[in-house]
């Protein structure tokens, strides 16, 4: 049950942990690409803005002075191999160019990407305007354009690196997240747990606790019911009460007890275990419970597969067929039935208990096996159940390797099917 909470708590925490993370991620992803882009942007801009002073001379001798002269003011930052320096006319005419890309596409003032079909695919470029020197400074005119550009793949190995740096930053943080995680839910689920424990031991304290009075009472009840002459008429119907109350009571606390006892013990202490065959469990259950039905006037019906045995104890299969039985009969019509079926499916002995009555809605089907839980229509119907039944009929399945399910259909009926390991 804890063990359950904590992987809930665990898998909440990991996933609020990975959103933060990839959130974080991102950002830092966008916020260094950015940057890397706009230094790029820079570093084309100052080529531009250097390579601008000899316009004039490209403009009179066209790519012959860049041939010629070698002590061009770009020299130093100008790398030929990777970036491409142009020089346009006013109209974008090219002019003359150096470097190694060799672009086709006009040129467009700022900055901009160009996406390509051959090597290299993506190319930065930086364009900017040049004016005629002592023109009027209010209206400029221009007298071309010089566009610096650049492979973006430089820009692309500091992006995988980002990506692969924080991609393994990140699933690293997550492995130390779990192992913290870990830690975390195992502290918030200790008390808890401890709290918890002390609910089932001050439940097995109270139920037992609970009996020697109750056994008192049912004693002098008894007592007094065997002298009837002793008593006065008036006061039989109250005595017969006190009975009744007193015996559901002492149900109550043994109900209660069985159950904080199994959860004391997981799987020890189950009592003698030896092989039962489950069809003479059924067969006395049926014949014990067959007055039941009739008084209720209802069908009690059986197909049992002899030869079907299970290691475990004997009260205790009983109860849980006859927690099944029971409620089969108090929860169907006069006229109705109820039908048990002992068969096997591979390595299980399946017991099928299955009843024509009021049936239970399906929102309520994973509550039935929850303690004290009962249905609205079964509070008012039947006084004296107390909703443990069923919780304590799947605590001795469960006891035994096995389990119970439910499938029903409101005014149809209902089937409790047992599955429970055979003997090889
Ligand atoms: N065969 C059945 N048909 C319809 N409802 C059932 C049946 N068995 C159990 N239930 C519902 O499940 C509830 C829990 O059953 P149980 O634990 O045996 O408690 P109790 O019988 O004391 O009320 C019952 O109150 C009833 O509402
Ligand atoms: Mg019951």
């Amino acid at each position: 049950m804890f063990q359950g909470l904590r992987w809930h708590l665990l898998v909440s925490y990991l996933m609020v942990m990975a959103a933060i993370l990839s959130l974080f991620g991102t950002g830092v992803y966008v916020f260094v690409s950015r940057n890397v882009y706009l230094q790029l942007d820079k570093k084309l801009l100052t080529l531009a803005q250097a390579a601008a002073s000899s316009f004039g001379e490209v403009e009179a001798k066209g790519s012959q002075y860049l041939e010629q002269v070698d002590a061009v003011p770009w020299r130093d930052i100008f790398n030929r191999d990777q970036q491409s320096l142009e020089w346009f006319d006013a109209k974008g005419k090219l002019l003359a160019s150096r470097g190694a890309l060799a672009l086709t596409e006009r040129p467009k003032v700022g900055p901009h990407t160009l996406e390509r079909k051959q090597k290299p695919r993506q190319i930065r470029t930086y364009t900017i305007s040049v004016f005629k020197d002592g023109s009027n400074p209010h209206q400029p005119s221009l007298e071309g354009y010089i566009r610096a550009s650049q492979s973006t793949e430089d820009v692309k190995i500091v992006q995988n690196q980002l990506l692969w740096g924080l991609g393994t930053g990140g699933i690293i943080a997550l492995g130390l997240v779990s192992l913290g995680g870990l830690w975390l839910t195992q502290k918030a689920v200790e008390p808890v747990e401890k709290s918890f424990k002390q609910l089932k031991q001050f439940t097995a304290d109270a139920s037992h606790e609970l009996r020697s009075p109750l056994t008192a009472i049912k004693a002098s009840v008894e007592v007094m019911r065997n002298h009837p002459e002793r008593i006065h008429p008036k006061d039989a119907k109250k005595l017969a009460a006190i009975a009744s109350a007193t015996a559901q009571m002492s149900h109550l606390a043994e109900d209660l007890l069985f159950l904080a006892r199994t959860d004391a013990t997981v799987l020890t202490s189950m009592g003698e275990q030896i092989p039962i065959p489950l069809n003479k469990v059924l067969q006395d259950l049926l014949e014990l419970l067959e007055p039941f039905a009739q008084d209720k006037e209802i069908n009690l019906e059986s197909e049992l597969l002899t030869n079907i045995s299970v290691m475990g104890n004997e009260i205790q299969l009983t109860r849980l067929f006859a927690n099944l039985l029971e409620n089969a009969i108090q929860y169907t019509l006069p006229g109705g039935t109820v039908m048990v079926i002992l068969s096997k499916q591979n390595r299980f002995a399946i017991v099928n208990v299955k009843d024509t009555g009021i049936g239970i809605e399906r929102e309520h089907l994973p509550l039935v096996f929850d303690r004290f839980w009962r249905a609205d229509k079964a509070r008012s119907r039947r006084e004296g159940g107390t909703g443990l039944g069923l919780a304590i009929a799947q605590a001795i399945a469960q006891r035994h390797g096995g389990k119970i399910t439910v499938t029903s259909k409101v005014g149809v009926g209902s089937c409790f099917q047992v599955r429970l390991p055979v003997i090889s």
